[in-house]
Parts: C-alpha cells; sequence; structure tokens
C-alpha cells in the first residue's frame, strides 16, 4: 500500500469539524477504496475551544495560514474557512504551490470560479466542490460528467437548507419564523450570517453555479435575480396550501432561443410536483437533459456529516487525479457567453393577494387593470372580509414579468386597492 496522502485542513468549523470526524470514523473503508490512508496533518483554526471539544491534537494547530499553505508535504488542502477574499487568497496561494484544492465555498465561487478555475489549470491542479451546492447531494459532478452528453434546457431545485427548513416547520407546526431560524443554527444549517440564507442570498450562489455548468456559460452571483423568504406570511402558505400548493424557495435556471435565466425567489408549486414533498433540511434538485429527460437529485442539504461527505469524496477523486498525475479533470466548462434574459422577460403564473375595498365594481376595475396589460386571471377567490374591505386571493395564467409588475402599479393607484399584500409566482404547473 502506499504512503499516506497529506492533507491540510483550513477552518475546523461545523463543517471542518465534520470532515475531521468521518476521516476518522470510516478511515478504514476510505483507505481501501483510495488505496492509501488520508491523513489530516495540519489544521488552521483559531477557535481553540473548538479543537479541544473535537478531541483534536493541538499539535496540528495552527493560526498561520502559511504553515498550512506553505508546507510541501501537504498534497490536498480542503478550505471551509468561507468567506470570500481570504479563502480566495488561500485557495491562490495553495494552488500555485501546486496543491489540489478541494472546498465548499459557494460565496467564493459564484463570484470568482473564473480566476480560481484558471488558476487550477495553470497550476495543473485540481479544484473540487460538490459540496459548495447541495451539500451531500451528489450534482456537480454528474452535470459536468455523467450528463456531459446531453443539452441541459432546465435546472430547478431546492437549493437551501436553512430556509426549507424554516417553511416545512412553519407550514406543517404553525411555528414561529425566528424560533425555527434559532434552530436551524444550532443544527449547523445556517451561514454565519444567517440572513444569506433568509435573502436567498445562498441559494443565488449556488443557482449561478449550477447555471454555468449546465449552459456552459459563466453566470455571477450579482447576476441572479433574487427574493428571500423573510416577507413571506403564514397566512399566504395557508392560502396556498387550500388551493393545494406548498411554498418552497426555489433556484430556477432555464435556457431558451431568448437567452438564459437565474432566478431564486418563493413559489408556490402543486402539491403533487416532486419538489413539494421536499421537507426540512433535503434539498432536491431537478434536471432536465434533451436526452435523459427529467432527473431528480435528492438528499441532506447542509449539516455536518452531509457536507463532509461530499468534501471526502471530492479528496478522494483529487487524490486518484494526483496518483494518476492528471489533475485537469476539473477544469473550467464555460464555453460559451450567453445572454441572461432580464426578470421583465420571465414569464410564470402569479399568486397575488389583495386588499380592497368590499362593494360593488371593485372586480370590474381590477379586471380592467388585467385585461388592459395582458394579464388573464385564472381565479378569483375572496377569501374575508375585514371591516369594510375584502381580501381577494387570484392566481393569474403565464404572462410576462414585466406585464404583471405594470399591471400591479397600476392597481397600487386604484382608490378601490387598499393594499397589494403578497405577489408570489407560481411554478411548476403543465406549462412551467
Ligand atoms: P463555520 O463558521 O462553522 O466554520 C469556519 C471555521 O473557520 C470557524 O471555526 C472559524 O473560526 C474558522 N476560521 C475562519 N477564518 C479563519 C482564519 N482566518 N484563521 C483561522 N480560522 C478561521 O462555517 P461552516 O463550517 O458552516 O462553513 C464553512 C464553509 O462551508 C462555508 O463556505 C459555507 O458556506 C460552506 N458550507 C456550509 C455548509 C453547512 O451546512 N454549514 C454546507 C455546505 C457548505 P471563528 O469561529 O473564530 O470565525
Ligand atoms: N446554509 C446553507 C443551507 C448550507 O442552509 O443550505 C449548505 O450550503
Amino acid at each position: 500500500m502506499l504512503g499516506s496522502l497529506n492533507i491540510g485542513l483550513l477552518g475546523l468549523g461545523t463543517v471542518g469539524g465534520g470532515v475531521f470526524q468521518l476521516l476518522q470514523q470510516n478511515s478504514d473503508v476510505i483507505t481501501q477504496k483510495l488505496g492509501r490512508p488520508l491523513n489530516i496533518c495540519r489544521i488552521l483554526e483559531r477557535n481553540m475551544d473548538r479543537v479541544r471539544q473535537l478531541g483534536v491534537d493541538p499539535g496540528l494547530v495552527t493560526s498561520d495560514p502559511g504553515i498550512v499553505l506553505n508546507d510541501p508535504d501537504i498534497d490536498i488542502i480542503i478550505e471551509v474557512i468561507g468567506g470570500v477574499e481570504l479563502a480566495r487568497e488561500f485557495i491562490l496561494q495553495a494552488l500555485s504551490n501546486g496543491k489540489s484544492v478541494v472546498t465548499a465555498n459557494k460565496d467564493l465561487l459564484a463570484l470568482h470560479g473564473k480566476e480560481l478555475f484558471e488558476a487550477a489549470a495553470a497550476h495543473n491542479c485540481d479544484l473540487f466542490f460538490e459540496a459548495s451546492v447541495g451539500g451531500g447531494i451528489p450534482i456537480i459532478r454528474p452535470l459536468k460528467e455523467s450528463l456531459a452528453a446531453n443539452r441541459i434546457c432546465q435546472v430547478m431545485g431546492i437549493v437551501n437548507g436553512t430556509t426549507n427548513y424554516i417553511l416545512t416547520k412553519m407550514s406543517r407546526e404553525g411555528r414561529d419564523f425566528d424560533e425555527v431560524l434559532k434552530e436551524a443554527q444550532e443544527l449547523g444549517y445556517a451561514e454565519s450570517d444567517p440572513s444569506s440564507d433568509i435573502e436567498g442570498d445562498d441559494a443565488a450562489r449556488k443557482m449561478a453555479i449550477l447555471a454555468s455548468i449546465a449552459f456552459g456559460s459563466r453566470v455571477t452571483y450579482p447576476e441572479v435575480y433574487r427574493e428571500g423568504i423573510s416577507r413571506l406570511s403564514v397566512q399566504d402558505i395557508k392560502y396556498a396550501s387550500n388551493l393545494g400548493y406548498a411554498v418552497k424557495l426555489l433556484g430556477i435556471a432555464r435556457e431558451d432561443e431568448q437567452g438564459v435565466e437565474v432566478r431564486v425567489h418563493p413559489a408556490l408549486l402543486p402539491l403533487e410536483h416532486p419538489l413539494a414533498a421536499v421537507n426540512d433540511v433535503f434539498n432536491a434538485i431537478f434536471v432536465e437533459g434533451d436526452a435523459v429527460g427529467d432527473t431528480m437529485f435528492y438528499g441532506r442539504g447542509a449539516g455536518a456529516m452531509p457536507t463532509a461527505s461530499a468534501i471526502i469524496g471530492d479528496v478522494i477523486e483529487a487524490a486518484r487525479n494526483r496518483q494518476h498525475r492528471d489533475c485537469i479533470r476539473s477544469s473550467c466548462t464555460c464555453f460559451y457567453n450567453k445572454p441572461l434574459k432580464p426578470m421583465g422577460e420571465v414569464i410564470s403564473k402569479y399568486y397575488l393577494r389583495l386588499i380592497v375595498a368590499d362593494r360593488p365594481g371593485v372586480l370590474a376595475a381590477i379586471a380592467g387593470v388585467f385585461g388592459a396589460r395582458g394579464v388573464s386571471i385564472a381565479s378569483v377567490i375572496q377569501e374575508r372580509t375585514i371591516g369594510d374591505l375584502a381580501e381577494l386571493v387570484l392566481i393569474t395564467h403565464l404572462v410576462r414579468e414585466q406585464n404583471l409588475q405594470d399591471a400591479l402599479k397600476a392597481l397600487a393607484d386604484l382608490p378601490v386597492v387598499n393594499e397589494i399584500a403578497s405577489m408570489i409566482r407560481v411554478e411548476g404547473g403543465p406549462s412551467n
């Protein structure tokens, strides 16, 4: 058997701790599959409480990144400190020292992917990132390799575990948003700044990564349209459920003749849609290819052990590549420069909740505004009256987003409309 392959671990937080534990727990199977042991020989961490809690030998730990990044005995660096600038600097330094890199850092890849992949290619090193999307779910390698023969027309999924956990608990148990968020943080699902989960940024970063691979054209995080779940009300979740829908934070990436659209926002999904049944911290990603048809990837989207599973899978692949001196398998696959569709051109159905005056002629006035802008109403329900106001829930047929936005602007100016309380897109029906 070959001697051990040495790893430098940057970060011993939730994910780094999971990597450390999984390498101990399954060292026998990992050694057997790789044909040599994996050995964490240096760790960058500044939180010594974590080091003690995990029973890590303090002699392995340093707060000086150079000691890990410049150690000539280290073959592979695992970056799980998170954040953008320092992580970018550390990865570039590791690659320029000829080390392969495995990272879970979607924040970094969705902004600086191009630079990092070019550096990896220039130094003939691997840069793997399976854990950056979908936690433990294999999705990056299947998209890049197993589905390489396809033209991908759609990737749609639930790609944030924290928000899916919160939405599940809110809709099933009627629990309070803040209480469930705290629980998700304690379970290690949330980002260090959980607003990035709640406001859709984390999912947008993951969709930028998936869209770039799926369509072979780089999409960066700032280009992804995003809305989070902070403005969703329990009332809308309840009404949606009565109408036969689940409310999910969805990531959608599609390509058609007009270009590529990439967006993240809450959406109503018919209860019979496979993604509607994805609950708690689970993620699922639906991929449609012209040859394979529909495929769905499902599993735990966050947490120490699932994420460590994806990371160590990448380490094993990088280790094999180093053994065979073939470190270009992770090279960039963005061969094109495809235009991105503006959000106004997106076609969707919409759920709307309006608070309006409860008197004759109001519905006709609202219908007139919609009709004049080409928005066709599929259903209207008067849910309840509140004094002299009525609460209306409408669902539209498919319409261009800009037409809908124009109609909402005009509605807001109608004296009979008291409030446009919600607008949520409806996905997953027969034609979207
Ligand atoms: P944590 O904050 O739990 O862990 C990061 C650790 O790195 C902390 O202990 C932190 O110390 C330490 N650290 C950060 N910077 C430095 C530095 N300059 N020197 C020494 N130590 C440092 O984050 P996670 O483990 O949750 O996430 C890590 C990465 O994995 C992120 O990119 C995240 O987006 C990604 N990820 C996370 C998942 C999850 O389920 N949590 C799932 C998939 C991806 P300190 O606490 O003092 O800051
Ligand atoms: N905060 C992320 C989530 C971690 O909740 O999905 C996994 O990337």
